[in-house]
């Protein structure tokens, strides 16, 4: 390995979400191997954030590696305007399979926010295709839908987004449905819905990710859609966080029997974590509404890696992942792991909001009140202790969160559970 590689990093290289002048210790990896990251000089370190949320089946799995590898050698790319291949159309089949059933056609793009992106210009123009004075769109506080102006416009506006307010278009937000103040989301909801401009409702169904993994039930996200039926509103899942079973369901959506939302984003997941993919489903009435002799009613976007083969190919081996009986045992797994790591939570006093969803575990770590900002020192603090013990933990501010690979072995489960503890064990005595 080139011992030099960290200093010729640094001469090149910009890093995302990173403060370059104060962050110059890299992590050199050479391997990957379930839901290990490997270093130069052997040691294994769990990742137990799934590398930003997206190496559902861990590292380097051999099926989709294979799956990519066999499609590499038979077509990489192909223009995607005028064209098709057989990995696009049997994705799309694949998708719509485990989709809510009245999803009927999928958009490609690249990533989340691309992801994100199609659906607010689908909602927008589904209503200006129809000659209707329906042109804002409505979010949850605190949502984060991605990094591209779009996507954030719809985000919370923040530290990360600072510099761009101005460039932001309009948004209405709902209050997030915090336990026991669920009225005051539903009040602003139809508030916002009766005023009679809102085109999209988009939000983050059960787990606003970014945001510090906050949850909230399905019986509220019910809720929601159902004042929505009231109006007309196209509602959009932003799952591209916890979609492919990170909720214990395929779709957090599915969480909820009665209503389906009218657009869902994908991506992360959705490739096992080995090529960047986003794709957005619709229902067919949306689709009807472009569908026309009419050229000003094209719903023109797309990007040049639209559909790309090695991501499709790699989507349907994952997705076949995903549905083995193995993988879904997986799931249960580590959703009953986290039920009976909760109330060894609950004993510190300093920590709060100990919730699970699925396979996503979160606590909020205060132990005093500087700590609850995303930039307090603690975070820092907390990431070192686990990289010391060779644990991949990326707390947001003070949330401490786990998101495993599914694959993982209960072992590493453990070490991960008796890192916290003893990090909160000692964190107690400094206090007591
Ligand atoms: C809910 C949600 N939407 C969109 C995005 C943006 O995805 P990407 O980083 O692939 O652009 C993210 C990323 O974290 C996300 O959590």
């Amino acid at each position: 390995m080139d011992n030099n590689l960290v200093e010729r990093d640094l001469k090149t290289i910009w890093h995302p979400y990173t403060q370059m002048k104060l962050n110059k210790e890299l992590i050199p990896i050479i391997k990957g191997e379930r839901e290990f990251l490997i270093r130069e000089n052997g040691d294994r370190i769990i990742d137990a954030i799934s590398s930003w949320w997206v190496n559902i089946h861990g590292h380097a799995n051999p099926i989709i590696a294979k799956a990519i590898a066999d499609q590499a050698k038979e077509l990489e790319q192909v223009i995607f305007a005028g064209f098709t291949h057989e990995p696009a159309v049997r994705l799309a089949e694949a998708l719509l399979d485990i989709l809510p059933s009245s999803h009927s056609k999928i958009f490609y793009s690249d990533n989340g926010s691309t992801a994100v992106e199609v659906a607010i210009k689908l909602a927008l123009q589904y209503f200006k295709n129809d000659n209707k004075p329906k042109n804002k769109l409505l979010a949850i506080e605190g949502a984060y839908h991605g990094d591209t102006f779009g996507a954030m416009s719809v985000s919370a506006r923040g530290a990360f987004n600072e510099a761009f307010h101005h460039h932001l278009f309009d948004v209405d937000y709902l209050p997030f449905p915090e336990e026991g103040k669920e009225e005051l989301c539903y009040e602003a909801l139809r508030k916002s819905l009766r005023e009679g401009s809102i085109a999209g409702f988009i939000y983050e169904p059960l787990v606003q990710g970014a945001a510090g993994m906050r949850m909230y039930k399905p019986e509220v996200l019910e809720k929601m859609l159902e004042i929505c039926q009231e109006f007309e509103v196209i509602t959009i899942a932003d799952e591209v966080m916890t979609g492919f079973g990170r909720t214990g369901k395929n779709f957090a959506s599915e969480y909820v029997s009665r209503f389906e939302p009218d657009i869902i984003c994908m991506s992360k997941g959705i490739t096992g974590g080995f090529m960047p993919l986003g794709t957005t489903s619709c229902k067919e009435f949306i689709y009807e509404r472009f569908y026309s002799d009419d050229k000003s009613k094209t719903f023109y976007h797309g990007h040049s890696f639209t559909a790309n083969s090695l991501s499709c190919a790699a989507s349907i081996a994952s997705i076949s992942i995903l549905k083995d009986s193995k993988t879904q045992q997986y799931l249960k797994d580590i959703a009953q792991f986290h039920e009976t790591f909760k109330p060894d939570l609950q004993n510190f006093d300093f920590v709060q909001n100990v919730k699970s969803t699925g396979t996503i575990l979160s606590f909020e770590f205060v132990p005093d009140a500087s700590a609850t900002s995303y930039f307090n020192k603690n975070r820092n603090e907390i990431y070192e202790f686990f990289m010391q013990r060779n644990i991949l933990i990326r707390p947001l501010g003070n949330v401490i969160y786990l998101i495993p690979p599914y694959c993982i072995s209960g072992e590493s489960l453990k070490t991960i559970k008796s890192a916290i503890l003893e990090f909160l064990n000692g964190r107690k005595a400094k206090l007591d």
